[in-house]
């Protein structure tokens, strides 16, 4: 069988130069590499990725890390990471950790030591203390959701101006009582949308009224659920929930209630995933650019990866939101005018 040693003996170089050149890392001149992987080619080479974890050599294999693979967000953003870990040579391996902290800090140990080249995680309802504890020493990239503390690569939208976006919609409607379904609250992008709720009313001179929040859950059934106990309470003519799923939820639980969405209610949504292009009335919602969130991630996790140095300057990427507006909102209605 060939081996590392073979090819460093037919190429004139050391094994580290062949490690360099077959792990695609910084340090080595192009020349250097080209006729390395000639040299490779020609003796037929096929590194052994076990024998490469086992000096220590990359294995060309990253995680990504989810906390819901059943949301529709989700599966865009592995498409993003993938074609990206694809087109660099990359094998990639999915966690699912359903909001679970010790089970994302469980399995990023296991991945430690399957010798994984790079991580790419998003948060659930995590505190940053394990997981800066587990992947310490191990290239790691944050997207979606930051996590207070953890000083790490980050690519991510500003959830909070892209939830202002959103409410000035509704108030470009005149609508004045806007409800608002949150996230969970203890996961960032949540919290960041309720004080993105939050600026817009207040710039716009209206105090927040409390009895219009209700806490979500990110999915279907919490969107349903809140606005049953927003109907209840009355006294809105918009809803601002803080995600597409929630939103599909919140649609559902007016409409059979007999609200007419946006006659008498409007309702918008955050995410932009494909679905909501779908719902009847199509989905107003403030769109975020997922695919190219999972690509972007991925890419500056494997540009760490081949620098083969540690994150000394940690990046923060934060991508654009665009408003989509479709049939879910409209004019705020009239107050009857008595006769
Ligand atoms: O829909 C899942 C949500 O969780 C998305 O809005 C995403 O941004 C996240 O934080």
């Amino acid at each position: 069988m060939v081996t590392v040693h073979d090819v460093a003996a037919r190429a004139g170089v050391s094994i580290a130069t062949v490690s360099r050149a077959l792990n695609d890392r910084a340090r080595i001149s192009a020349d250097t590499r080209q006729r390395v992987l000639e040299v490779a080619r020609e003796l037929g080479y096929q590194p052994n990725d076990v024998a490469r974890a086992l000096v220590g050599m990359a294995t060309r294999t990253i995680a990504l890390l989810l906390p819901d693979i059943t949301n529709p967000f989700f599966p865009e953003l592995v498409k993003g990471v993938q074609i990206l870990a694809d087109e660099r040579g990359h094998l990639l391996l999915l966690c699912h950790n359903a909001d679970d902290e010790e089970k994302a800090v469980a399995d990023i140990e296991m991945l430690r030591r399957k010798k994984i080249d790079g991580i790419l995680l998003v948060a659930g309802a995590l505190g940053a203390g394990g997981i800066a504890a587990a992947t310490s020493g191990i290239p790691t990239v944050v997207l979606d959701r930051r996590i207070p503390g953890l000083t790490c690569d980050l690519v991510t939208v500003d959830h909070r101006a892209g939830a202002r976006a959103a409410v000035e919609h509704l108030l470009s409607l005149g609508h004045r009582r806007i409800a608002h379904v949150t996230g969970p609250m203890d996961v960032v992008s949540g919290h960041e949308r309720r004080a993105g709720w939050r600026d817009a009313l207040v710039a716009a001179g209206i105090e927040p009224d409390p009895a219009l929040v209700v806490e979500g859950d990110f999915q279907e059934d919490g969107g349903y659920e809140a606005a049953r106990e927003l109907l209840s309470r009355g006294g809105f003519t918009a809803v601002f929930a803080a995600n597409d799923l929630s939103a599909i939820g919140v649609l559902r639980g007016l409409i059979e209630s007999g609200i007419r969405v946006p006659d008498d209610v409007s309702v918008m949504g955050f995410d932009g995933v494909h679905l909501a292009a779908y719902t009847t009335p199509r989905l107003t919602t403030v769109a975020q650019p997922v695919f190219e969130l999972g690509r972007r991630a991925a890419e500056l996790l494997l540009d760490r990866v081949a620098a083969g140095a540690p994150q000394q300057h940690p990046e923060t990427v934060i991508l654009g939101t665009s408003l989509v507006v479709r049939d879910s909102t409209g004019p705020a209605p009239q107050p009857e005018v008595e006769s």
